[in-house]
């Protein structure tokens, strides 16, 4: 009895001493769910000191009556620790660590438990209700499915937090419960260490991770550490992925990639970084034998994702870059053939999403006869995208690029397939319900900006177009507001309250023909803002007469260094301000002005719009008051 109580004091001093001053020094990682099937999840979770851990679980939050023994719990060490048994010792956690994963089996398909982890008698996990999990249904069982997809994230950032609590928010206020947790890679920057996981991934998404299963893919980021061939590293640590067909679909053999069936929907995760990615190549081989596998009575549809996007013109290029142009050429032919509805990706830092698409596979990408519908697939808009019922080869593809989950965004050119091209921080929602499958484009401020549907509900025969609407800068266009149109002005860097809205009485301001700014000789009006102010606010409005038939309206702007863009006072474009607004914008890049008129695609945000009098305004940013030069020049076109 002595030496019990002995040891027990000599644990709760050694945690005292190794976890200091934290509210859960029982946890150096907090819980989180991994590879759930239709009767089993994995629960895991680490401390920094040796506890002899019991799972309680129920279908009731006030009746665990269920429990995961010790025994059935793999405990995880790293080899400096001198791991025992079967477990495979941690890569590089910090010293001391203990990695608990508990195996919960023997569950009833989609079925809600709570659980708690306790110590003998001691619970550790709260009791507030937000620690539970949900089975997955049975494959070839009708049911919606919800999911969160987001990419190159893992920097610490606000930014990363706002995309990822916008999604919180947007939940709540619809009543939706999220069923998995899609990351398309780089998720712990800068190389995928594993105290960059603890703090740019767990901690960040931890009140999700807690109740959802993430299902991950791996990125280049985290390739600094972690190996896919030998699967050994961090992130291999963190993750526990299906290996032998699990949850669904062919063994794999490997972590690195891997499929899951969920209902009526069938998941494939590649490895686009650093593994053979050629037809002949282990993972292509996997591929075909996956899909060959794929039951066509049990399943209506099939999403595929990995790190390099087959198709982007965002921070990087498909182009030019051999992961995405062997993605491209390699993996996609195999999965159009076997009538994928959805590819997502990140790497290149922006959102992209595509036309209803097909057998794109040259280099350079071409649109011609590749594009089924050129529409924006919006119900409301041009109307859903149309397939046929279940997995018929080549019926067209969405892909979506989602590489804008927290890192700094950028924009290279337009890819031809591409619909749209949104230079803001967010994350992809994705709502299946029977043959309907809808996405959103959640912005970090918990906007919508983009949205479309596929409706598999009657038999397609789809044709090609032969010259496919095009994105990036209009051939065709008509001014709103010309390029020496007049414009209020207000120079100097406090903005009147309430500046943006439509109704603000801005007589008191200056006029002014643009372009506004100094040096360079390329402004009509001339500010003195050198070494006084950095910022200059314009506000002009202009007259719709029927908003609706507004198919493509464009921002031209020439600008240096950087400004954001309120349409009827809403903010739609902000381009190299970090954070805040007016006053408050801080973050500011460097952009030369070259007297080029940069293109901004506002069709998005048409439904702003309204018949009679809109109002644009804009605040303009240089990046220093010492700066040699300012440029804020704007113009608005409609395409035709
Ligand atoms: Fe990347």
């Amino acid at each position: 009895m002595l030496f019990r109580f002995v040891t027990r004091l000599l644990f709760v001093i050694s945690l005292t001493c190794l976890a200091p001053g934290l509210a859960h020094a029982e946890f150096s990682r907090a819980p989180y769910l991994q590879l759930a099937t239709e009767n089993s999840i994995h629960l895991v979770w680490r401390t920094q000191a040796a506890i002899k851990p019991v799972v309680h679980f129920g279908t009731s939050q006030e009746n665990l009556n269920q429990i995961c023994r010790e025994d059935q719990i793999l405990v995880r060490r790293t080899q400096k620790d001198k791991h025992s048994g079967k477990a495979p010792p941690l890569h590089s956690a910090p010293d001391n660590t203990f990695q608990f994963e508990a195996q919960i089996t023997g569950l009833k398909a989609d079925t809600l438990y709570h659980y708690a982890i306790y110590e003998g008698t001691t619970r550790l996990t709260p009791d507030d209700g937000s620690y539970h999990f949900r089975t997955h249904p049975e494959h070839g069982k009708k049911r919606d499915i919800y999911l969160w997809a987001v990419g190159d994230s893992g920097t610490g950032s606000q930014m990363q937090k706002d995309v990822h609590q916008a999604m919180i928010n947007y939940n709540k206020k619809h009543n939706l419960t999220l069923d998995m947790y899609l990351h398309v890679g780089d998720m712990a920057y800068g190389s995928g260490k594993d105290p960059e996981f603890q703090a740019n991934f767990f901690e960040i998404y931890e009140p999700t991770l807690r109740n959802t299963v993430c299902w991950p893919a791996m990125g280049n980021h985290e390739g600094y550490t972690s190996k896919g061939k030998t699967g050994i590293g961090p992130y291999y640590d963190a993750y526990i992925s299906p290996t032998r067909g699990e949850a669904g679909g062919a063994s794999s053999g490997k972590e690195s990639y891997y499929s899951y069936d969920y209902g009526r929907a069938h998941f494939i995760v590649l490895n686009s970084h650093d593994l053979d990615r050629s037809p002949s190549a282990a993972m292509a081989q996997w591929l075909r034998e996956d899909l060959a596998k794929t039951s066509p009575e049990k399943t209506d549809w099939l999403i595929a994702y990995w790190h390099h996007p087959p198709y982007t013109k965002g921070s990087h290029d498909s182009d030019k870059e051999k992961q995405h142009i062997e993605m491209r050429t390699h993996i996609m032919p195999i999965l159009e053939s076997a009538g994928v509805d959805l590819v997502l990706g990140g790497h290149s830092h922006i959102y992209e999403r595509s036309m209803l698409m097909d057998g794109a596979y040259d280099t350079p990408t071409t649109a011609e006869n590749k594009i089924f519908d050129d529409g924006d697939g919006d119900a409301k808009g041009d109307g859903s995208y149309q397939k046929s019922p279940g997995l018929k080869p080549n019926q067209g593809t969405i892909q979506i690029v989602t590489g804008h989950g927290g890192q700094g965004l950028r924009r290279k050119g337009y890819s031809p397939v591409m619909k749209r091209s949104i230079l803001q921080h967010g994350s992809t929602l994705v709502h299946i319900s029977g043959d309907t499958l809808n996405t959103k484009m959640l912005n970090y401020r918990g906007e919508i900006v983009d949205t479309f549907q596929i409706v598999k509900n009657q038999a397609v025969t789809p044709s090609r177009i032969a010259k496919p609407w095009q994105p990036g800068r209009p051939s065709k266009g008509k001014y709103i507001i010309p390029k020496k149109a007049e414009w209020r002005y207000l120079a100097g860097n406090f903005a009147p309250k309430d500046w943006t809205r439509p109704g603000f009485d801005d007589s008191t301001w200056k006029n002014g023909k643009a372009g506004f700014g100094y040096g360079d000789a390329d402004d009509t009006t001339e500010l003195d803002m050198q070494n006084k102010y950095t910022s200059v606010y314009l506000r002009k409005t202009f007259k719709l007469q029927q908003p609706t038939d507004v198919n493509h309206l464009w921002l031209g702007i020439s600008y240096d260094d950087a400004f954001i863009l309120y349409l009827n006072g809403k903010e739609v474009i902000r381009n190299g301000v970090t954070k805040g607004q007016s006053e408050n914008a801080t973050g500011i890049a460097q952009h030369e002005a070259n007297n080029s008129f940069e293109m901004f695609d506002l069709t998005p945000y048409a439904k702003l719009l309204k018949t009679g009098t809109n109002t644009i305004a804009i605040e303009g940013h240089n990046h220093a008051p010492t700066s040699s030069d300012f440029t804020l020049h704007p113009t608005i076109l409609r395409a035709q």
